[in-house]
């Protein structure tokens, strides 16, 4: 049996495995283990393109009549609710007996339910021989709409990534204050905002500026972005997100990295760094030390990108 507060439940492809590990090791400081982790830190599922749901563990026993009489002593009377069964890794309860479960839990609840648009959800799911009951959080797939987002360039972040660096950048601390010093078209910006971070978006291209703010105003977010050479910047941040220019929309060299990063690093002292190219080297020039780091390659593309997270020595 678990003493943890809460169970989340992960999804991702192969091609993402790094990824999502490298956040889980940000978000919960232990990897998540065959889309599954028990843990006592408490993070909004819809701030990772990877987690599922969130269960936070109200009562639990090897015994699942124990478990009826538990829920029932708790004395739960709430109107606008709904049960749902979480499947879990390793759990082969067959659909009707699912159903029947669902049923027993919904007895034990006082008050009237709502499957359509429910206040709250109560779950039941079963782990290792052990039951579990509580509320279940499900993650929120509105950003996918930033995919029709009205401007793009081909230097443009995948919108996983990017919703990803902003959950490593904030390690889900939602009072902190974000830049995204290449902001480019505001991908990374949008994810941000969409999970109610404070960001910041800084891009030295007047054309790359003119995109992020008609992508943000599209969705009624109020985000700053700054046309300026990231090194006239004059700010703090608690965390930034470098996605560094890789040669196909402006030209870029180590030179050129290397002042990027240098600039960044007097803004802040955690950074977040994407580049197509091996450039741990540079980082170390720069006075950071990286603390963890992954590569992810993406299905059906050349190249991959490398994320480093640094904090300034
Ligand atoms: C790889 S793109 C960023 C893409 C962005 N993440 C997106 O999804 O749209 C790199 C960006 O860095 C910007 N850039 C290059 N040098 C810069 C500098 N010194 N200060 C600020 N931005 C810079 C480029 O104009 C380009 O838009």
């Amino acid at each position: 049996m678990s003493n943890h507060k809460y169970i989340y439940s992960f999804k991702y492809d192969i091609h993402n495995t790094h990824l999502c590990k490298l956040e889980s090791r940000q978000l919960f400081n232990e990897e998540e283990q065959h889309k599954l982790l028990f843990s006592n830190s408490k993070v909004d599922p819809s701030i990772s393109p990877f987690i599922k749901s969130r269960f936070e563990i109200l009562s639990s026993s090897e015994d699942y009549s124990e478990l009826l009489q538990k829920i029932k002593k708790a004395n739960i009377h709430i109107d606008g609710f709904k049960a749902e069964y979480l499947v879990l890794e390793g759990d082969s309860t067959k659909y009707p007996e699912r159903l029947k479960k669902l049923k027993d839990i919904g007895y034990c609840i006082e008050g009237d339910p709502d499957y359509t648009t429910p206040s709250i959800i109560y779950s039941v799911c079963n782990y290792k021989k052990t039951w579990y009951f509580g509320f279940l959080t499900k993650h929120n797939s509105d950003w996918f709409k930033h995919k029709k987002k009205p401007c793009s360039f081909s230097s443009a972040i995948n919108m996983d990534i990017a919703k990803t660096l902003v959950s490593i950048a904030s390690k889900g601390d939602k009072s902190i204050r974000l830049l995204d010093a290449c902001c480019g078209v505001g991908t990374v910006m949008l994810e941000a905002c969409i999970s109610g971070f404070d960001i910041e978006g800084c891009d030295i291209h007047w054309r790359a500026c003119k995109s992020a703010r008609e992508n943000l105003a599209h969705y009624n977010y109020t985000a700053h972005v700054y046309r300026s050479d990231v090194k006239d910047l004059d700010k703090k941040y608690d965390a930034a997100i470098i996605d560094l220019p890789y040669n196909l929309y402006t030209f870029s060299n180590n030179t050129i990295t290397l002042n990027i990063i240098k600039s960044v690093t007097k803004l802040t002292t955690r950074l977040v760094i994407v580049s197509t190219s091996d450039i741990e080297t540079l980082i170390k020039k720069a006075g950071l030390y990286v603390s963890d780091s992954c590569t992810v390659e993406k299905k059906g593309k050349k190249f991959a990108r490398n994320i480093w997270i640094c904090e300034k020595l």
